[in-house]
């Protein structure tokens, strides 16, 4: 294998440039020619490619986003697209992909891998840590970290106005940002898309807690089934119906995508692109390079994409207990 590529798709998670960076240099290193693939797999089948250098990475491993900018393609889920983006990838003599993003993305390599040979590893890039095959997804750290911040501050003046707050964290098929943002910022409630919490337990539980505490946090990932936190917060007004009790709601939105990446998701998204390169130069392919357990474990996409990650059951717990 002489050259190979890198591309980042789907929602963008902070610690992919690292992650980049890593594929980058780690290429060099082993003597390959990289190339940067723009905006997914859009900029594959346009041939928006370059050839990337050392110094085409310098002075990212700090910053969010992704230098390679990111799509979801409509396009390459039809077989004339994924032609398309084959016949770019052989015209550059590209013998090699590494995939930077979720379960979306990996549906789209192993696809590829599938119909043209083309040998793929992905690396785990999205907020959500919603990937099986990885202790931790690149990115989850930080956006933990910056709901946290945000919950911190929301209590503040929830406590000032003894208010109850609907928080709405991202999570679209994941509660793992909501639960453990929830546990880190003392949350009385946290309502996510694996456990159902009925709009009649959520009542109960914030009469209960008024006997004991003037404000509350509700955390509620924005994938629960119940609705957003702005939707919940009306049906919980109507059920609850005490005029005395003043609700408010905020949702974090976008924010938690973006920032400078903490150094876990540096370090993490660094491990996974070297572990993707050295991967593929030793013939693996249609998997991705995850971390478990302090170790590098290359997990068919087949099982990243099907198997599910569950939440830690005494994570929900501890929110139980301590809430109180
Ligand atoms: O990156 C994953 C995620 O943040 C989900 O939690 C969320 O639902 C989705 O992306 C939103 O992405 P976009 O705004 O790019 O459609």
């Amino acid at each position: 294998m002489k050259k190979i590529a890198v591309f980042t798709s789907g929602g963008d998670a902070p610690g992919m440039n690292a992650c980049i960076r890593a594929v980058v240099r780690t290429g060099i290193y082993h003597n390959l020619d990289v190339y940067g693939i723009m905006y997914g797999y859009d900029g594959m089948i346009n041939g928006d490619i370059k050839k990337m250098y050392t110094h085409s990475v310098s002075n990212i491993v700090q910053r969010g986003g992704t230098i390679l900018k990111s799509a979801r393609s409509e396009e390459f889920r039809t077989k004339e697209g994924r032609q398309k983006a084959y016949e770019q990838l052989k015209k550059h003599g590209i013998e090699g992909l590494v995939a930077i993003g979720g379960d979306g993305t990996f549906t789209g390599a192993q696809i590829l891998s599938k119909e043209f040979g083309i040998p793929v590893i992905g690396c785990p890039g999205t907020i959500d840590n919603d990937i099986y095959g990885t202790d931790f997804t690149i990115g989850f750290d930080t956006a933990l970290n910056t709901a946290l911040e945000a919950i911190d501050k929301v209590r503040d003046t929830a406590a000032a106005h003894d208010r109850i707050f609907f928080i709405e964290v991202m999570g679209r098929d994941s509660g793992y940002i909501a639960v453990e943002c929830g546990i880190g910022g003392g949350a009385e409630l946290v309502m996510v898309p694996e456990t159902k919490t009925s709009i009649k337990d959520v009542v109960k539980s914030l009469k209960g807690l008024r006997k004991t505490k003037t404000s509350s946090i509700v955390v509620v990932a924005e994938g629960d089934e119940e609705g957003g936190a702005a939707e919940i917060m009306e049906k919980v007004k109507k059920e609850i119906n005490n005029d005395e009790l003043d609700f408010k709601v905020t949702t974090l939105g976008h924010i938690q995508r973006g920032g400078n990446p903490t150094a876990k998701d540096r370090i993490l998204g660094s491990w996974c692109g070297m572990a993707a390169v050295e991967g593929l130069m030793q013939g693996k392919t249609n998997c991705m390079a995850g971390i478990v357990h302090e170790e590098v474990v290359y997990t068919d996409f087949n099982d990243c994409i099907t198997k599910d990650k569950p939440l830690k059951k005494d994570y929900l717990k501890l929110i139980e207990i301590l809430s109180i």
